[in-house]
């Protein structure tokens, strides 16, 4: 990781706004509406930041909001990069360290996920209390910058525990069920066959995505205090007797999107500063 493409990165987007975004908000498939509640917007395109890969996948938007919400200056990712589209693992994560860069210090990484529990039910929101990287690479291979965070960096707490007791008291407030589990991270782009699933489930995952692993792991390794929410689009193969769809992802989340706004904006509105 080349810091002076962070720099380069970090500058371009300061010169853009006034105010240092203290926390950082990644959005997943069919959960970017968020973004659009922020005051007092400033949109960046990811195609004018430099160094800055560029988003393909439909549901996706592909910019940088900077702004108010809940009171809070946040800098949300609408739309992210994927491993299975073909970036690396160093451009999928690069967003998380230029926020890292402008001042970010908490990070709430969002997703559409496959529920594996089957207690689980499409629609079910997921507070992430620990994952398991399942996708055969790290973001992290390679020369470590001591700058950037230690060489063998504990994850013991990648999702930071006064995070998840405040989501859960968020939850209460906003009277929403939320569930708790653990995300398995598989590359995709294919969802999982029935067997896979059943192995997954045996593993410990209660939910499976395509994403997060990778910005959680550079989050942690930046430091950065990370809450984790997967919104349960479908159940994952074998579970349900129907084909996996993107549209019924898609679908679930437009059918959730009041209960995730609230639910993440009671977070923001009463995150200790
Ligand atoms: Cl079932 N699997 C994966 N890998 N990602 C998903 C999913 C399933 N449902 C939504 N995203």
């Amino acid at each position: 990781m080349n810091k002076m493409y962070l720099r380069d990165a970090a500058n371009f987007i300061q010169k853009k706004v006034n105010t240092a975004p203290s926390v950082g908000l990644i959005l997943g498939s069919g959960l970017g509406v968020l973004a659009e509640e922020i005051e007092n917007p400033t949109v960046i395109k990811y195609k004018d930041i430099p160094h800055f890969p560029e988003s393909t996948v439909s549901g996706h938007k592909g910019q940088l909001v900077i702004g108010e919400l809940e009171g809070r200056q946040v800098v949300a990712m609408q739309g992210r990069f994927h491993y299975y589209e073909g970036y690396s693992m160093e451009q999928v994560t690069f967003p998380v360290r230029v926020m890292k860069e402008i001042g970010v210090e908490t990070l709430f990484v969002t997703n559409a996920a496959g529920g594996i529990n089957e207690s689980f039910h499409p629609g079910d929101l997921m507070i992430i209390t620990d994952h398991i990287n399942n996708m055969g690479d790290s973001p992290l291979i390679g020369p470590n910058d001591e700058q950037l965070g230690p060489r063998f960096p504990d994850m013991s707490e990648a999702y930071d525990r006064d995070l998840i007791s405040h989501a859960k008291q968020s939850a209460e407030r906003v009277e929403l069920q939320v569930r708790e589990g653990v995300y398995i991270g598989n590359t995709g782009p294919a969802y999982e066959t029935a067997a896979e699933i059943r192995m997954l489930r045996t593993l410990g995952g209660d939910a499976v995505g395509m994403s997060t692993v990778p910005e959680v792991t550079v989050a942690s390794h930046a430091g950065l205090r990370v809450l984790g929410i997967s919104c349960i689009s479908n159940m994952a193969a074998g579970i349900l007797d129907q084909p996996l769809t993107h549209d019924e992802v898609i679908d679930t989340t437009a059918k959730v999107r009041e209960d995730f706004l609230g639910f993440v904006k009671d977070m923001l509105k009463t995150l200790p500063a």
